[in-house]
């Protein structure tokens, strides 16, 4: 413990002390290339901490929950989204937009019963092969 205090109370303000910190802002202008790199240690130390500061304070991605149209599905992925192979989906298939089917991402009619309890008026969207069976 003797060794921390005397680091802050001896050698961290005679270190401080001993920086070639100008009065002016100009003064940085004339500062040699050796009292630059004496600037280094502090410039750094002084740049990581106000980092971590701003980074504790301000959270990086902002969760609005109540505003998130999707609710349950694969929200442990950044990004929901599907492919499907055009020779797989046969004549039809009934894609949900509403995000509250249990089979998203296809369509198992839960927008009926949102739309019955909200009065929305969401659907699912229908891909039809133009000519079935071709
Ligand atoms: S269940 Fe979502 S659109 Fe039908």
């Amino acid at each position: 413990m003797d060794a921390v205090a005397r680091v802050i109370k001896v050698q961290l303000p005679n270190y401080l002390r001993s920086l070639p910190i100008p009065s002016t802002f100009g003064g940085f202008l004339k500062l040699s290339g050796n009292e630059w790199v004496r600037l280094v240690p502090l410039v750094v130390t002084t740049s990581v901490v106000v980092y971590l500061v701003v980074s504790a304070l301000v959270p990086s991605k902002p969760k609005k929950e109540h505003e998130w149209v999707n609710k349950t599905v694969e929200k442990e992925k950044e990004k929901v989204a599907d492919t499907f192979q055009i020779e797989d989906l046969g004549d039809k298939m009934v894609c949900c937009r509403c995000w509250k089917s249990k089979k998203f991402p296809l369509c198992d009619g839960s927008h009926n019963e949102h739309n019955k309890a909200t009065g929305d008026n969401v659907g699912p969207i229908i891909v039809k092969r133009a000519n079935p069976s071709s």
